[in-house]
């Protein structure tokens, strides 16, 4: 019950990384309110929770909104909903993210590079971070604080926002934005006295549908994932668990003295260098 009473939104819930956040989130004792553009998959993945977790609680534990990050205004509609159904926000995860391999057509190279994709990777990954964040602030400034308990923003970047992905500049790009843009919003909040903290997380190769694409089908899938594997320091792909703990850390008001920090859960990729010697 390390979330018990907090109220959370997670942004990309219907699958993958966000939805296992949402589901650690309400196994703490969180009410937790999914959001997606996949309605229909968003709305089973809440659904699928609601079923085991009413038969202790008989409150509505968790539910599902539409909410497309990269528009301002359906980040308008889910600040009045939560207004007025919940009348405070304690926690955001900033998850949801693309990699615009299938979202866009254009070529991701730096020398290629087509604009159009370019800024659709940019308008999910940074703005509705942004959109996110400026959402939270202003529904978080104003609940009820307690000593030691700080409303929390949790924004999910990727080691991609730490190094450079000559392939995938837009994704980079964006998530390095996140980055930058976790650290102005916590200093901004602490200048504030706002009582929000604000941090990031930097996953890379956690195995979830966004890798379909590049992981092809079948056994060609297999010696994709063993390929990726020998160029992580622990030997294998992460799972969704690895990145939901961290965000349940950064959400609990255990990390109530950490904010604007950053936290790598990448399996040691980061952790070492290329043409280091070896003897
Ligand atoms: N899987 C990894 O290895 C990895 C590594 C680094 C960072 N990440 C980041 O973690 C986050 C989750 O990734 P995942 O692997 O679970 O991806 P995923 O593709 O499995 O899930 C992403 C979810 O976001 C939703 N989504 C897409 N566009 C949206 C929009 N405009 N508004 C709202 N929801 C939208 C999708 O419908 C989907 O449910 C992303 O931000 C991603 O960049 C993932």
């Amino acid at each position: 019950m390390r979330l018990l009473n907090k109220v959370a939104l997670v942004t990309g819930a219907a699958q993958g990384i966000g939805k296992a956040i949402a589901e650690l989130f309400l196994k703490e004792g969180a009410t937790v309110i999914f959001s997606d553009i996949n309605d229909e998959k968003g709305q089973c993945a809440c659904d699928e929770i609601n079923i085991t977790r009413q038969q202790w609680r008989e409150s509505k534990p968790a539910e599902y909104i539409h909410l497309d990050v990269s528009s301002e205004d359906d980040w308008k509609n889910a600040a009045e909903y939560i207004t007025q159904h919940y009348h405070r926000l304690d926690i955001l995860v900033n998850n949801a993210g693309i990699t615009g391999f299938l979202e866009t057509s254009g070529a991701h190279d730096p020398e290629h590079l087509d604009m159009a994709s370019w800024h659709k990777v940019h308008q999910v990954n940074l703005d509705g971070v942004a959109l996110g964040c400026k959402t939270a602030i202003a529904l978080m400034k104003n609940r009820p604080t307690q000593k030691g308990s700080n409303a929390s923003i949790v924004n999910i970047s990727s080691r991609s926002g730490m190094v450079g992905i000559p392939l995938a500049t837009a994704y980079a790009s964006s998530k390095a934005g996140v980055r930058n843009h976790s650290k102005s919003v916590a200093l901004y909040c602490a200048q504030n006295s706002y009582g929000i903290r604000c941090n990031s997380i930097h996953p890379a190769a956690i195995y979830t549908p966004m890798w379909d694409a590049m992981l092809g089908e079948g056994d060609a899938r297999e010696e994709a994932i063993k390929a990726i594997s020998k160029d992580i320091p622990l030997g294998y792909m992460g799972d969704v668990m690895d990145v939901a703990y961290a965000a349940l850390y950064l959400a609990s008001d255990e990390s109530k003295y950490v904010t604007g920090t950053e936290l790598t859960i990448d399996g040691g990729i980061l952790a070492g260098s290329t043409a280091a010697p070896t003897q």
